[in-house]
């Protein structure tokens, strides 16, 4: 009888410490941010670093956006015309109106960023 009470306690115990080990693996809500595409749409990424002109719904229709006439991603034709490997050079070097984004985001950022987020403005529809 007492064995199994010191078994069961055991037993239990171990349970918990995997528990936590887990959380602490997890991150939790407190552990830091790590944008990622595809998670949501649009991204943190993209809310972060591409709203502002483009708007979260990718129109481009933000005062900055208007005033820079920033492309509406929802524009299908556009879409078709372009291949992701344009887009991702336009994003990485920039444009006359639009700032480069080599230097701030990784490439597989700037890939991520087209393929699931500018992409995805017209799969959603
Ligand atoms: C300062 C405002 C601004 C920000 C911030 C910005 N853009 Fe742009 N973007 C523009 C403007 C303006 C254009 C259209 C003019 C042009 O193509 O040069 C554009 C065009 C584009 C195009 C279309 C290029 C084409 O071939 O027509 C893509 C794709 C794009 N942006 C992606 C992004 C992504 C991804 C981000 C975030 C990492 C971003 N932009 C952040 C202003 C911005």
């Amino acid at each position: 009888m007492k064995k199994t009470r010191i078994l069961g306690a055991l037993v239990f115990g171990s349970i918990g410490l995997v528990g936590v080990a887990l959380s602490g693996v997890g991150g939790g809500p407190s552990g830091p941010p790590s944008p990622q595409a595809g998670d949501q749409h649009p991204s943190a990424l993209f809310i972060e670093y591409c709203a502002k002109c483009h708007g979260r719904d990718g129109t481009g229709n933000t005062p900055q956006g208007k005033q820079l006439m920033a492309r509406d991603f929802t524009d299908t034709e556009w879409q078709s015309s372009k291949n992701d490997e344009q887009l991702i050079k336009q994003v990485t070097k920039g444009s006359e109106d639009m700032p480069p984004f080599g230097k701030k985001l990784t490439k597989e950022q700037i890939e991520s960023l087209i393929k699931s987020d500018v992409r995805g403005f017209i799969k959603k529809k």
